[in-house]
């Protein structure tokens, strides 16, 4: 997700992708959540941004040419309007490129009128992935669409599924908005914290249940959000199995040296990188 985008009646305008505290627990929750992050990347500016968005950043493109290059079978996950989709189809591979908005498919289909690739676009949530184990030679999930599966477990979870469907010594590319990360959204980070913490003590209702998540009603391109730090998602990908191949930041990729605790605090659109293999 780009520059943050905060608007005063978006959340009149988008009321519909509001969530209702849940009484049902966790399970609603992640029910409400897929049809809010559908239903965000459905409508308005979001649709239109997404849809139009063209061109791998400079950063991807080194990662794709290296370790995606004619590889075979792709799957791009949260392809949006199919700017990474059409690249990866670029360099030699056939693509199944998957969303959770039918209208950022219907205009990726568009698009591809116009374009030659092998790409197949298909409406599909990345948690109930339906393919065999072993059956892509590599998978990518870009722009920080990560950030959208909730939780440590779900994340967890969701890189074993990316993983089994993956062919071994295939690579898995993803980039995530990193927790320490010195944005707009920071305080509201550090207030979660603060909240959740309080409420392990006292009889306090805080949706959030863990570090990083956050519930926006002031933010058009998400909903809801679980942000962890570079040190969370390397317990998440040594619990899922994968190995890491580059653990950086965009920057790091960028000015070709290591992620650095202080240097990558900062920087528009400075995300962390990762390429993982099975
Ligand atoms: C920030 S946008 C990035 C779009 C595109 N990858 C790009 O870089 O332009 C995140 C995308 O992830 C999709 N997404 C989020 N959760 C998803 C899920 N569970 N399954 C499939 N797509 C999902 C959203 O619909 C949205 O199109």
């Amino acid at each position: 997700m780009n520059a943050p985008r905060l608007r005063r009646g978006v959340a009149v305008r988008l009321s519909g992708v509001r969530i209702p505290p849940s009484p049902l627990g966790d399970y609603a929750m992640d029910l409400n959540l897929t049809e809010s992050i559908r239903k965000a990347y459905s409508v308005g500016e979001t649709l239109e941004e997404y849809a139009k968005a063209e061109g791998v950043w400079p950063e991807e493109k080194e990662i794709f040419d290296k370790y995606f290059n004619n590889v075979g079978r792709v799957l791009d996950i949260g392809c949006g309007g199919g700017r990474t989709s059409f690249y990866l189809a670029s360099i030699r591979n056939k693509v199944t490129a998957i969303d959770l908005s039918p209208k950022l498919i219907k205009a990726a289909k568009k698009k591809a009128l116009k374009r030659s690739g092998d790409i197949e676009f298909i409406v599909k949530d990345a948690q109930k992935l339906d393919y065999p184990d072993n059956f892509f030679d590599g998978a990518v999930f870009s722009f920080n669409g990560i950030g959208f599966i909730p939780r440590k477990k779900g994340k967890i979870k969701f890189l074993k599924e990316i993983r089994r469907v993956l062919r071994p010594k295939g690579h898995f590319f993803f980039t995530a908005d990193n927790f320490w990360f010195l944005n707009v959204y920071f305080p509201r980070r550090i207030w979660t914290v603060i909240k959740i913490f309080f409420s392990r003590i006292f009889p306090l209702e805080v949706r959030e249940k863990e570090y990083g998540e956050k519930y926006f009603n002031d933010r058009i391109d998400a909903p809801y959000l679980d942000v962890k730090s570079k040190r969370v998602w390397e317990e998440i990908i040594k619990q899922s199995g994968f190995k890491t191949v580059i653990n950086n930041s965009k920057y790091g990729v960028r000015e070709k040296r290591k992620f650095s605790l202080l240097k990558d605090l900062f920087g528009d659109g400075n995300y962390l990188f990762f390429v993982l293999r099975k």
